[in-house]
């Protein structure tokens, strides 16, 4: 482990903090005749520490629940808190990690994760010796002069998430945060977060429509209904941590995923087209689509 986290005590263990609560939290979206409910009565908590995956199909109001409690979107009806005070507005305490990093093009690595810590007026020196014990935890040592655009897309997330773990936040909020990487480097960063996340024990709460991924990662998966969006089911995953790759070939993991595909799959509501034959384009009763 680094200097910079020995030094800097696990923030949730070290004094419970990273508490969320999610209080009948309804978010309608859109004007006059276009208006609906995105996020429909969500209420949960989440402790302090736990690794909380909210998984979900497109457009289900997984990134509108994390606007809440990022304090970007404020909810039409009921309240978000933090560990007791409501969420009101954006917050270093509560770091988010997007998709597509955030990172200033103009300033070298080092400076874009020493950003935070300027901002609170840490001084030059001390600023990049944290910095530079950060990049080392995610595996940048030696590319602290670089700029983002230098860097592969990997490289360029495990600088998003030290930029805001330097903050050292409360809770991590992370919307599809390695939706844009290939398969392997998508598990590289995983164990990655796992690791950073085993002994920071900063409570997060990651968004996320692939199963394999939640059931990697969580302890528990809140799995979301297409819109509106609602938790329709808690999923507990008891695999003992760390977590290796061998899970994700385990049986139990084959049955949880299964579990999850079928909650996922949307009901068909549509009625089933009619088949035709390929050769003649009529039906079982010999008409054609356009006479039906
Ligand atoms: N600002 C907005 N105005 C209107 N509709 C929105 C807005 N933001 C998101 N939506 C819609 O709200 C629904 C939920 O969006 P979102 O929370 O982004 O879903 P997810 O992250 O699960 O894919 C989607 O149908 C999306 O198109
Ligand atoms: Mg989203």
């Amino acid at each position: 482990m680094s200097a910079v986290l020995k030094s800097v005590p696990p923030v949730a263990t070290q004094s419970g903090t990273g508490r969320l609560d999610i209080d009948q939290v309804s978010i309608h979206l859109g004007e006059g005749a276009q208006r609906f409910v995105a996020l429909d009565e969500v209420t949960l908590t989440i402790e302090p520490g736990e690794f909380v995956c909210l998984l979900g199909p497109s457009g289900c109001g997984k990134s509108t629940l994390l606007g809440a409690l990022a304090g970007h979107l404020q909810p039409t009806h009921g309240e978000a808190r933090l560990d007791g005070l409501r969420i009101a507005g954006p917050d270093p305490q509560r770091g988010l990690v997007f998709q597509h990093h955030t990172l200033f093009p103009w300033l070298s690595v080092q400076d874009n994760v020493a950003y935070g810590l300027k901002m609170r007026g840490v001084s030059r020196s001390e600023r990049l010796n944290l910095a530079q014990a950060l990049l080392e935890e995610v595996g940048l040592q030696g590319f602290e002069r670089r700029y983002p655009h230098a860097l592969s897309g990997g490289m360029q997330q495990r600088v998003e998430i030290a930029r805001v773990l330097i903050n050292q936040p409360r809770v991590l909020l992370m919307d599809e945060p390695f939706g844009a990487l290939d398969a392997l480097t998508r598990l590289k960063m995983q164990e990655l977060l796992l690791s950073l996340w085993g002994h920071l024990k900063t409570t997060i709460v990651f968004v996320t429509h692939d199963i394999d991924e939640a059931l990697f990662m969580a302890d528990r998966i809140l799995v979301m209904s297409p819109r509106p969006g609602r938790i329709v089911e808690e999923i507990h995953v008891e695999a003992e941590r760390p977590r290796q790759s061998e899970w994700l070939t385990s049986t139990p993991f084959a049955h949880l995923k299964r579990h999850c595909l079928d909650l996922l799959r949307e009901p068909d509501t549509t009625l089933p087209l009619e088949r035709l034959n390929p050769v003649t384009g009529l039906n079982r009763r010999g008409i054609r689509s356009s006479e039906f």
